[in-house]
């Protein structure tokens, strides 16, 4: 049983045939919370890193569709660190996390499911307050 309180790689269903694949996210499939967001990232420069943010309540699932990328996730007291680099695995990403996306690959793209509307007070932007946050 998936432990989605915690990060980790899941599989992504896929019908694969002689014409390609085909990924499939729908409810409960593999992310089961209601999927009110989805947004994906894109055109992102070799040295550029993304996030440096956490979430209070925020689940997601990232996706790297196309090309790869690595995804630093930090709980205030464990470093965990992911390399994206197939469609087939997703990362769950779990509110409490403070996270980085860095080494896109060119023509890397990251679809996001997110279990929340944009929501700017669900950010945490401040590593210091993070730590001080994820401690009470
Ligand atoms: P941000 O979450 O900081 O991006 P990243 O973590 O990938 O570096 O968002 C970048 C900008 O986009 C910021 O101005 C907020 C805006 N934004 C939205 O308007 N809607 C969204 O769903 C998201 C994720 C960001």
């Amino acid at each position: 049983m998936t432990n989605w309180d915690t990060p980790g790689l899941i599989d992504i269903p896929a019908v694969r045939d002689h014409l390609g694949a085909l990924g499939v996210v729908e409810k409960d499939l593999p992310f089961p919370f209601p999927i009110k967001r989805v947004y994906f990232l894109y055109d992102v420069p070799a040295d550029a890193v993304r996030g440096s943010h956490a979430h209070k309540e925020l689940h997601q699932l990232i996706i790297a569709v196309s090309g790869s990328f690595i995804v630093e996730l930090d709980n205030g007291s464990e470093k965990l660190s992911f390399d994206l680099h197939s469609p087939d695995k997703g990362l769950r990403v779990p509110p409490g996390y403070w996270r980085t996306l860095s080494n896109f690959s060119g023509g890397a793209a990251a679809l996001v499911f997110a279990s929340e509307e944009y929501d700017p007070t669900d950010y945490i932007r401040d590593y210091d307050e993070f730590v001080s946050w994820s401690q009470k």
